[in-house]
């Protein structure tokens, strides 16, 4: 088959506020939905018999897992804070350059205060 070029795609951009915090959107979306399997997985061993609930905790505990759990919360709130300002965007609100690029850099450090704050205290 003849090799045609292919289309520009997102490695010719330079990386904008915008299209960061939207791609970490849809990345911590999908994480949260990986997270939230195994958080059911979680309530369900909590019905199974104590030798089963062992043997995962036990596998559990060779994980990164208090690394697992800031990734979670971070995604969590860094996608809710980020969820609220698309609520002000579908009213158009706050959809000018100095808000979009102001708000960026705010949500996001403000996510990473917040769960370093919940996991510290
Ligand atoms: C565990 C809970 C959640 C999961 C698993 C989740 C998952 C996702 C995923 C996978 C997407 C990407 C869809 C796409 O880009 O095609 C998404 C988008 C979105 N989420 Fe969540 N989400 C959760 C919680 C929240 C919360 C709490 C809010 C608001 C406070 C929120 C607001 C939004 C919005 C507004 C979008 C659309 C963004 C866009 O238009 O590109 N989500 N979510």
């Amino acid at each position: 088959m003849k090799q045609r070029p292919l289309s520009p795609h997102l490695q010719i951009y330079k990386p904008q506020w915008s299209s960061v915090i939207s791609i970490l959107h849809r990345m911590t979306g999908v994480y949260l939905f990986i997270n939230l399997i195994f958080a059911s997985i979680y309530l369900f061993l909590l019905t199974c018999p104590t030798h089963i609930f062992e043997t995962f905790v036990s596998i559990v505990r060779c994980t990164p897992y208090y690394f697992l759990i800031y990734t979670f919360l971070w995604s969590l709130i860094f996608h809710s804070l980020n969820g609220i300002k698309y609520f002000f965007w579908a009213k158009s609100k706050f959809m000018e350059k100095k808000y979009i690029n102001a708000l960026g850099p705010t949500i996001l450090l403000l996510s990473i205060l917040c769960t370093t704050f919940i996991i510290l205290y």
